[in-house]
């Protein structure tokens, strides 16, 4: 995400890589504009027993390694997720690994989870402990892991206190392997010592891939209700390309995320909301970058949204921006609070 109008332009010839490293050293420095203004009430929602002042988030894998998380929510953010985290540090893929499609207004990354391990987000986090703000964390497994639910349980372990919520991302396409945690007979497991491996009740959420059949859709569906799984994030981004993104980048392995994603992650969204029958609430994902997409998104069925892509893109008053024109939207349909606008288009 670039920070200034002014640098925006030349941020945009940075190797993408670059540009984020340079936007998380300006949040860093203080450097981006704030919006402390209070949330419009419309746009106030409650949800395990937590208060999210508006139901914008950064999506995971924009600060893996929790370095700005109170700078984001200075933008104006609802909440903020930082991970995906895996137990040890990993360097992840080869670069190049992070390609923009700026004409489509989409990004394809394949960076395979490159982060500095628990210990160096759990001393941050402890750090800022004494802040108000929701942050989530978002829980991973090593590449090399010889026990991928261990690593999961581990995140729990440690982070438990810290976190404001669980999200466990079996969804990344660029771990080799990992997405078949969402098979039925895996995520029974998974989730089984998930959920006993958490000695308190913070919320733990579960983020799918776009990219799965009505059989899988269906099977998550049944074990996020059996077992009361928290929450669902919908979505990761995308392996397909086809219909979605032509030109230079749109063969690059990875997964595709922005503008071209959000029909897809909407169309699954609106279908777990079906499947779990408003009982589950979904944070929606995927492509959304102004506030009738966020309401989109929630009318699908959402109860949060988050970006990433956009961000990129449009710059941080992108954030007031959505927030403007959902509770224009809201009060243009007569709806004086969110939750009674979730999953209207699913009905
Ligand atoms: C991501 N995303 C991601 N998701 C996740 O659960 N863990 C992660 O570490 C990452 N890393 C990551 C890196 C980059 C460069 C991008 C673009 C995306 C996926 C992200 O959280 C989100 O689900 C998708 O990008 C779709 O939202 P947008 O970007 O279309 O708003």
């Amino acid at each position: 995400m670039d920070l200034f109008p002014l640098a925006r332009p030349a941020l945009r010839f940075v190797e993408p890589e670059r540009a984020h490293r340079l936007t998380i050293l300006a949040l860093k420095l203080g450097l981006a504009p704030r919006d402390v203004a209070p949330d419009p009430s419309s746009l106030g929602i409650d949800l395990w027993g937590m208060h999210f002042p508006n139901p914008v988030g950064i999506a995971a894998g924009f600060d893996k390694n929790g370095e700005v998380p109170d700078a984001m929510l200075k933008l104006g953010l609802g909440f903020a997720e930082v991970g995906t985290v895996t137990p040890r540090p990993q360097s992840g893929n080869p670069r190049p690994r992070v390609f923009r499609l700026a004409d489509e207004r989409a990004v394809v990354n394949r960076l395979g989870f490159n982060n500095e391990g628990h210990d160096a987000l759990k001393r941050r986090l402890v750090a800022r402990r004494a802040r108000p703000g929701i942050i989530g964390v978002n829980i991973g497994a090593n590449k090399d892991s010889a026990d991928r639910v261990a690593d999961y349980e581990a995140g729990i372990a440690a982070f438990e206190g810290l976190a404001s919520y669980f999200t466990v991302n079996i969804s990344s396409p660029n771990t080799p392997g990992l997405r078949a945690l969402q098979n039925r007979a895996e995520l029974e497991g998974l989730v089984t010592r998930v959920l006993k491996a958490r000695k308190g009740r913070t919320p733990v959420l579960l983020k799918i891939a776009p990219d799965l059949n009505d059989e899988e859709l269906a099977d998550i569906a049944a074990v996020a209700c059996e077992q009361k799984l928290d929450g669902l994030i919908v979505s990761n981004t995308t392996i397909h390309r086809e219909g979605l993104v032509s030109g230079p980048h749109a063969r690059e392995a990875g997964g595709l995320s922005g503008r071209p994603l959000f029909a897809l992650s909407t169309e699954v969204l609106c279908s777990m909301y079906r499947l779990t029958n408003g009982k589950i609430p979904i944070v929606g994902v995927g492509g959304v970058s102004s506030g009738a997409d966020a309401y989109a998104k929630i009318r699908a069925g959402a109860s949060l949204v988050q970006l990433y892509t956009a961000l990129t893109y449009d710059g941080p008053t992108l954030v007031s921006r959505i927030k403007r024109e959902l509770a224009l939207l809201l009060a243009a349909d007569g709806i004086a609070h969110l939750r009674d606008a979730v999953g209207l288009d699913a009905k």
